[in-house]
């Protein structure tokens, strides 16, 4: 299976903004990173550790700590598409589990990657959003509006509202129109790709099953932080000869020591240009 990208598909990426569904790996395959995730679970529910799993699933550095999130991150099917995007020299920035479980009301306003991420608006960046369970409108689904990426980064305020997946619970300022979007029904692997200044958001999971996404931030070594000391990211095709990330190599194991330190820092330095503006 490949999944690199038709001259049509891509020139539908540049004029939506966004792209789905693409065929990332098969039922047998995605079953089993499925079931990887949720033993990663089970077994840190059953061990004491100083902090929620979601500093970890959804904090963006999951790759730092998890063999699943690294091997994720390097899967070819998955390359194969970003590369027809981004070029053969590509950086793994960030990835997250948005796992929204049946009826717990978590929702994702509308938003803008870009906006807190300290690289700019540049659009050597791409979003692969994984499904590892059914994504549906009724399952909570993401939502995109067509075109919405030609804009600028907009702005944004933040709620913290508990509901809201998101850390500041931002939402974007402005009103978005609902009947222009989008929903981006994903099958089991299969994933959307979409632009870091994509209007984007998703309701809330009123289906049976949990809702489990991985959304992974590639970008191209052109690509550096603009706001923070420094940034890192995961090697995962070709080189970077530029070198403006740190690269960290694929954890061993789940949640090494030594692993658990870097993501500290890691998330302290990302927290810096997250929370910049908030006093
Ligand atoms: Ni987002």
């Amino acid at each position: 299976m490949t999944a690199t990208l038709t001259a049509a598909q891509i020139e539908q990426f540049h004029r939506d903004g966004f792209l789905f569904p693409v065929e990332a790996m098969g039922h047998e395959e995605i079953r089993h990173y499925r079931r990887e995730l949720e033993t990663i679970e089970q077994r840190y529910s059953e061990e004491n550790h100083e902090h929620a799993i979601g500093r970890y699933l959804l904090g963006g550095s999951a790759n730092v700590v998890l063999p699943l999130a690294a091997q994720l991150c390097s899967h070819r099917g998955i390359l194969d598409a970003v590369e027809s995007l981004l070029g053969p020299d590509l950086l793994a920035w960030g990835i997250s589990f948005f796992i929204k479980e049946p009826g717990d009301g978590k929702i994702v306003t509308w938003h803008q990657d870009l906006t807190y991420w300290g690289l700019g608006e540049t659009s050597d960046q791409v979003t692969a959003w994984l499904a590892l369970s059914p994504a549906t409108p009724v399952s909570g689904c993401m939502r995109f509006v067509a075109g919405s990426h030609k804009n600028a980064v907009v702005p944004h305020r933040d709620t913290y509202s508990e509901n809201n997946l998101l850390s500041r619970g931002q939402e974007i300022a402005v009103e978005v129109k609902e009947e222009h979007a989008t929903n981006i029904e994903l099958a089991p692997g299969q994933l959307s790709l979409h632009h870091g200044l994509m209007f984007h958001s998703s309701g809330p999971n009123q289906s049976s099953d949990r809702r489990i996404g991985v959304a992974i931030r590639y970008v191209n070594p052109s690509v550096r932080q603009e706001v923070g000391a420094r940034d890192y990211a995961l090697l995962v095709r070709g080189a970077d000869r530029v070198r403006n990330f740190i690269h960290f190599a694929a954890p061993a194991r789940d949640f090494d020591p030594a692993d658990l330190l870097l993501h500290e820092e890691i998330l302290e330095d990302k927290a810096a240009v997250n929370f910049r503006d908030v006093s």
